[in-house]
C-alpha cells in the first residue's frame, strides 16, 4: 500500500474532534506530514487526555467549538476554508448512550447534519470523510463480516445514531455533494480501536491501565465478547489514505468503507486483557457479574474486501504487535517520556513497517 501522505502538506485539514482519543493521534499525525491542522471540539475532559499530553493547542489551530450549534461549524469552516474535513467528533460511548440518549442523537445526527450543512456552503473543500462505526450495521450476531451494502440498524442509542448519521451522509451525498465536480465524501467505518492516550471511562483498555497502575486486578464484565480490535493508527491510516484518493479523484473514492483487521483477529475482551498483562510484565485479572440489562453486541466484525480492492488498503499490525506498542505507550509515559515523543515514534514506526 502506498498511501500518498505527501499530498497533506501545506494543505488546511479541519478535524472535528480533535480533543478526543483518536482526533488528536490523527491531528499529530497530520501535523507531523506538514499539513496546517484546524480542530473543533469540546474541550479535552481531563488533565491526562492524550491532546493535552501533546501540548497539541501549541501545534495546531484548536477551536473551542458544539458540533450542535449550526452558526459555529458555519462560521469555522468559512474562516479556515478547509481542503479536508474529518468529521470525528461524536458521543461515543455505548453506556453513556442508554443514560444520555438525546445527547447522544443531538451530538451524532444533529451534530453530522451540521457537518454537512457547513460543507454545503464552503466550497473549498475537496475531501470529506465522515467517521461512523462498525456499530452502524444492523448487528445480526452471524459469524460472517459485514459488508458496506449490508442493512444499518441499532438497538442501542448509540449505534442508532452512528446508523441514523450514515443516513444523514447518504443523503447530502446524493442530493448536493454528487452534483460538485470537486468534492468527494466518503463514511467510513471501523471498530474497537486502542493505542496509548485514551483515558475515556467505560472502554476496555484503559480500565486495564488503571487497574495495572494501581496493582489491581483487572475487572471483566463480558470477558467472551469478541471485538474487531486495531491499532488506532491502523483505521486512521485508512482515512487518510482514502481521502488522499478522494482528493485526487473525488467521484470515483465516494461512497463508504470499512477499515478493521484482518478476518482472522477476532480476539475475546479476555485475550486482550491476557496480552496487556504480558506486555505490562504484571497484573491479574478477575471476572466479575456480567451487567445483562445492557444490550451490547457480543459478535461483530468488519469485511473489509472493498478497502482492499479499491484503496489497497490492509492493516500493519496484528493483534500482538498493537496490544504491545498499547502497553509500551502508557508504561513509557508513567516512566516519564513525554507523550509526544512515544506518540511520534509510534506514527514513525506505523508508517514506515
Ligand atoms: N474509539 C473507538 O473504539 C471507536 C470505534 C468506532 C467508532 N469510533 C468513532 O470515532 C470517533 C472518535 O471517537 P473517540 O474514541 O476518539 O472518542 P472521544 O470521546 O475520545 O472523542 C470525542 C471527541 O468528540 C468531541 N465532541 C463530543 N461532543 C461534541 C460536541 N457537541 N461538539 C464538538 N465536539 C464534541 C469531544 O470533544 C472529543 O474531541 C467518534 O465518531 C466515534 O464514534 C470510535
Amino acid at each position: 500500500m502506498t498511501t500518498d501522505y505527501e499530498i497533506f502538506r501545506n494543505k488546511r485539514v479541519l478535524i472535528t474532534g480533535d480533543t478526543g482519543f483518536k482526533g488528536s493521534w490523527l491531528a499529530y499525525w497530520l501535523h507531523h506530514l506538514g499539513a496546517k491542522v484546524y480542530g473543533f471540539a469540546l474541550p479535552p475532559e481531563r488533565d491526562c487526555d492524550h491532546f493535552t499530553a501533546l501540548n497539541l493547542e501549541k501545534l495546531i489551530h484548536h477551536h473551542n467549538g458544539d458540533v450542535r450549534e449550526y452558526s459555529q461549524v458555519r462560521d469555522f469552516m468559512k474562516k479556515i476554508q478547509p481542503e479536508f474535513v474529518f468529521h470525528l467528533a461524536a458521543q461515543p460511548l455505548v453506556r453513556k448512550s442508554y443514560n444520555e440518549p438525546k445527547l447522544t442523537f443531538d451530538t451524532n445526527v444533529g451534530g453530522s447534519v451540521n457537518i454537512f450543512e457547513g460543507a454545503r456552503v464552503t466550497p473549498s473543500i475537496k475531501a470529506l470523510i465522515m467517521i461512523t462505526s462498525d456499530k452502524c450495521y444492523k448487528n445480526k450476531e452471524w459469524c460472517w463480516g459485514y459488508r458496506e451494502n449490508d442493512e444499518l440498524g441499532g438497538k442501542d442509542p448509540y449505534s442508532a445514531s452512528k446508523a441514523a448519521a450514515e443516513l444523514v451522509y447518504s443523503a447530502y451525498r446524493d442530493s448536493f455533494f454528487n452534483g460538485r465536480t470537486h468534492l468527494g465524501a466518503a463514511s467510513v467505518r471501523a471498530g474497537n480501536v486502542i493505542g496509548g492516550g485514551d483515558w475515556s471511562t467505560d472502554r476496555i483498555v484503559p480500565d486495564c491501565i488503571r487497574a495495572l497502575e494501581n496493582n489491581k486486578p483487572i475487572e471483566l464484565r463480558n470477558p467472551h465478547a469478541t471485538r474487531p480490535w486495531q491499532h488506532v493508527m491502523e483505521p486512521l491510516s485508512g482515512y487518510l489514505h482514502l481521502a488522499s484518493r478522494i482528493y485526487e479523484n473525488p467521484k470515483q473514492f465516494s461512497g463508504s468503507y470499512n477499515f478493521g483487521p484482518e478476518g482472522r483477529e477476532m480476539h475475546t475482551v479476555h485475550d486482550l486483557a491476557e496480552e496487556l498483562v504480558a506486555a505490562w510484565g504484571s497484573g491479574k485479572i478477575k471476572i466479575t457479574k456480567h451487567d445483562g440489562n445492557l444490550h451490547e453486541a457480543g459478535l461483530l466484525h468488519l469485511n473489509c474486501d472493498k478497502a482492499h480492492h479499491e484503496l489497497n488498503w490492509y492493516p500493519k499490525w496484528g493483534f500482538k504487535k498493537t496490544v504491545e506498542q498499547t502497553a509500551k505507550w502508557y508504561k513509557s509515559v508513567k516512566e516519564g517520556e513525554s507523550a509526544r515523543s512515544i506518540t511520534k515514534q509510534q506514527i514513525i514506526e506505523y508508517m514506515e513497517s
